[in-house]
């Protein structure tokens, strides 16, 4: 039976760097708040689009699988912070890494997005539609974020990563997963402004306003990613000892902790790296992904869970087979243009348009009605 391997991994962080005490000069928050409450300490906003982020990440993720552009037949883009909906993210990727005639598709299903571009993946590749793969998590949350409100401007930045997956016979890659949505508490977290509703009555561009019920979202974040892991190990009659390695999307280090204590997995064997970039929606897991992989956190045969939870509300698990390679293959040259600007100073830019907006009275109501 054929099954789809994971045989390159590349992530791409942009340099400047936010902390909680450069947040706490624009917001009336401050560090002690943030950690205590999320585990986040820093996260980094991009000077670049998103396709270059996730262009660069591609560059490496196939340099790391040791393979070409143009032998890749599918690429799935996961992001809900695309740089233009028409034409999509994925074409922009695929005629840059030289992958012509690949078939290229977007997939939005907020912080699932890159979970749910793999199960894509996976099952085209499973059945024979295609035989090898780039799957992409990115997202450029910065210009989207609402920077006075501090319920969510301290949670989220930007970030991108990339894995290569191939047909293989061996008994590798995704062998399980469970993928679900609550529809029904959709609401409880929205970004109003991300889309035409408010294009068509004036709405500025970059102007949003959050709809985040925190404690809600909370509360199915866990019930969501638990109750997803448990359904993915009853599929394949694993227990929670048999599982290696957690790498779970990182929102809030208190609903990892949660995740954890309610599937049996000790914290030890759970990968963290939300106090360096909070929440980067689709490119989170895949970042931790590389990055667990560079630590030496996963082993060859490794067994990983990638317990996720995002908008809509998604959540999912996928129970992944390392190979036998940890290592790159190559690496690649590829690299961000340079940045003058610190993480402030970028963030200047969407606080602007927000203020430019308010003067000429479109922000001020700009939500009513819709
Ligand atoms: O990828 C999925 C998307 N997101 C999530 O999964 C997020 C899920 N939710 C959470 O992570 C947490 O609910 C939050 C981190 C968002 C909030 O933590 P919390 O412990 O639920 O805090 P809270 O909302 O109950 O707020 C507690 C207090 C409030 O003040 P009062 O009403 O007690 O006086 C807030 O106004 O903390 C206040 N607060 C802040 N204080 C300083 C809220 N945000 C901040 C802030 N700095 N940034």
């Amino acid at each position: 039976m054929t099954h789809a391997a994971i045989t390159g991994w590349g992530k791409c962080l942009p340099p400047a760097v936010l902390t909680n005490q450069d947040l706490s000069t624009i917001l009336d928050t401050d560090d002690e708040w943030v950690v205590s409450r999320t585990g986040i300490r820093e996260r980094r906003i991009s000077h670049v689009g998103l396709e270059e982020l996730a262009y660069v990440a591609s560059m490496r993720a196939l340099a790391a699988a040791g393979v070409e552009g143009s032998s890749i037949d599918l690429i799935v883009f996961g992001t809900c912070s695309h740089d233009d909906q028409v034409p999509n993210m994925a074409s922009g990727i695929q005629a840059r890494i030289g992958a012509q005639p690949a078939a290229a598709l977007d997939i939005n299903t907020a912080c699932t997005s890159f979970l749910y571009g793999l199960s894509i993946a996976n099952a085209l590749i499973r059945t024979g539609v295609v035989r090898r793969a780039l799957v992409i998590g990115a997202e450029l949350i910065s210009p989207f974020m609402d920077w006075t409100d501090r319920d969510v401007a301290v949670l989220f930045g930007d970030g991108a990563a990339a894995v290569v997956l191939e047909a293989t016979d061996k008994e590798e890659g995704v062998l399980a997963e469970k993928l679900g949505c609550f529809g029904e508490s959709r609401d409880i977290l929205c970004v109003q402004g991300m889309g035409g509703r408010y294009a068509n009555h004036g709405v500025l561009y970059g102007v949003t306003r959050w709809q985040f019920e925190g404690q809600e979202i909370f509360k199915k974040a866990v019930a969501g990613m638990s109750g997803a892991c448990q359904d993915t190990l009853a599929r394949l009659n694993l227990k929670p000892d048999d599982i290696d390695l957690v790498v779970p999307h990182q929102a809030n280090l208190r609903i990892i902790e949660a995740v954890a204590r309610k599937t049996h997995v000790p914290m030890e064997r759970v990968f963290v790296n939300i106090h360096r970039y909070g929440n980067m929606s689709a490119a989170t897991v895949a970042i931790a992904l590389c990055e667990a992989i560079e630590e030496g956190r996963v082993g060859a045969g490794s067994l990983l869970m990638l317990p996720g939870f995002g908008g809509g509300l998604s959540y999912s698990a996928h129970v992944v087979r390392w190979g036998n390679r940890t290592t790159a293959l190559r690496t690649s040259d590829i690299e961000l243009p340079p940045n003058e600007r610190c993480a402030l100073e970028l963030i200047q830019d969407c606080l602007r348009r927000k203020t430019q907006a308010s003067e000429r009275g479109t922000a001020k109501q700009p939500f009513a009605g819709l």
